[in-house]
């Protein structure tokens, strides 16, 4: 169906940040997937790992254990804050098993404020959480929504990065607040750093959970392996996908033991949700990028080289307004529509995404990504902002 504006390009192959399309044009990827190719294409130990996997059993059924999960399961609540772990297929769904964790353990918890039904759940203006319903009604973007409704009920929206508004819009109903810890789709747009800490406590005295989306920002995407990490808290329940399964289709919903108590067999479920197939690549991710730290250094290295390079570029073209960024999650706010630059971008050889609004150039190489493939980037967007696209 049309229900996407693709770009005139079949691509067929890909190695680490270079993809090359049917015609066999080569193209330096900063799209990467969105997000979603942390080790670049077909990085060797995914490939064998999925070689490997695909040989010894492709899919069951939840119905039995699977060993591959258990690993993967392990691995992640060994890394972050959590102690359990739902899997499912893709952000949205991670999402929408969030958001129904968060209702039913406000109805099963003894937390309840004067007896109210509590199943409210506020989220940020301008967020991005995914496509269907429940999702694309937590996303806090009415271009998502139009022509979908009648839409969820009890969802709110605050502007993202306003303490005050936050604590404003909590009442008796309310049972959770969602948030990206960095606004990606949004055009990248990063909060003051005591802004979660606050949301947190808030959270705390309200007793509502604090939901985070790592969709996007996880993985290693922004540095840390979850940008929770950068500010000092941890949430109730975080939401993964894209950059988990190294570029095969994996979400997952982590949350700590007692929130996870919410959920009972029966409750929610996934015919696909962490098959065998997906979690061993899902692992040899993981593992290949909490190896020594070498990956995470690097990101982080690479990031502070991207940001400083094109703050060197905002120094001199007006049409720059501002760079944003943590880890390998970059964006190059614009006076003008981007578009025009990733369809030139596109015709030299680049892949570049234009998000939050149309004039955020948005940049998501693999965290692998080299210097010179950055100064490359970089030097074809000096030369293109200077002409009038
Ligand atoms: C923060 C965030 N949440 C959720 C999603 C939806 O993920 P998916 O497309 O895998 O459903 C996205 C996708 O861009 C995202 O950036």
């Amino acid at each position: 169906m049309h229900t996407y504006n693709r770009f005139p390009v079949v691509l067929r192959k890909g190695r680490g940040i270079r993809v090359w399309s049917a015609d066999g044009k080569e193209y330096l990827d900063f799209v990467g997937g969105v997000a979603a190719n942390v080790l670049g294409h077909c990085h060797p130990k995914v490939v064998v790992a999925i070689q490997k996997q695909a040989q010894r059993l492709i899919h069951v059924s939840n119905f039995y254990h699977i060993e591959p999960q258990i690993k993967l399961a392990k691995l992640l609540v060994t890394n972050s804050f959590a102690d359990k772990v739902f899997f499912c297929n893709s952000g949205a769904e991670a999402n929408e098993a969030a958001i129904k964790l968060a209702r039913k353990y406000a109805k099963e918890s003894h937390v309840q404020h004067h007896n109210q039904d509590r199943f409210e759940i506020i989220t940020a203006i301008n967020s991005f959480h995914g496509r269907t319903l429940a999702a694309v009604t937590a996303t806090g973007q009415e271009k998502f929504q139009r022509g979908f409704e009648p839409l969820v009920p009890g969802f709110k929206y605050v502007p993202f990065n306003d303490f005050n508004a936050l604590e404003a819009a909590i009442t008796k109903s309310t049972c959770a607040v969602l948030l990206e810890p960095i606004q990606g789709e949004g055009g990248v747009k990063i909060p003051a750093d005591d802004y979660l800490r606050k949301v947190r406590a808030l959270c705390d005295k309200h007793e509502i959970l604090l939901m985070l989306d790592e969709v996007q920002t996880g993985i290693g995407r922004t540095g840390k392996l979850f940008a929770y990490e950068h500010y000092g808290i941890t949430p109730d329940i975080m939401t993964l996908a894209k950059g988990l399964g190294g570029g095969v289709p994996i979400g997952a919903m982590l949350a700590t033991e007692k929130v996870a108590s919410g959920f009972k067999p029966g409750n929610h479920a996934s015919t696909f949700g962490g098959n065998p197939l997906v979690c061993a690549a899902a692992i040899a991710t993981l593992e290949t990028i909490l190896e020594d730290g070498f990956i995470l250094d690097h990101c982080n290295r690479m990031g502070g080289y991207f940001i400083e390079r094109l703050e060197q570029l905002k120094e001199y073209c007006e049409q720059v307004v501002a760079i944003r960024g943590k880890g390998l999650l970059i964006a190059m706010e614009l006076t003008r529509d981007g578009m025009p630059i990733v369809k030139a971008c596109l015709e030299r050889g680049i892949l570049i995404n234009c998000t939050g609004g149309g004039n955020v150039l948005r940049f998501m190489p693999p965290l692998t990504v080299e210097e010179k493939d950055i100064d490359h980037l970089v030097e074809a967007l000096d030369e293109l902002l200077g002409k009038s696209l």
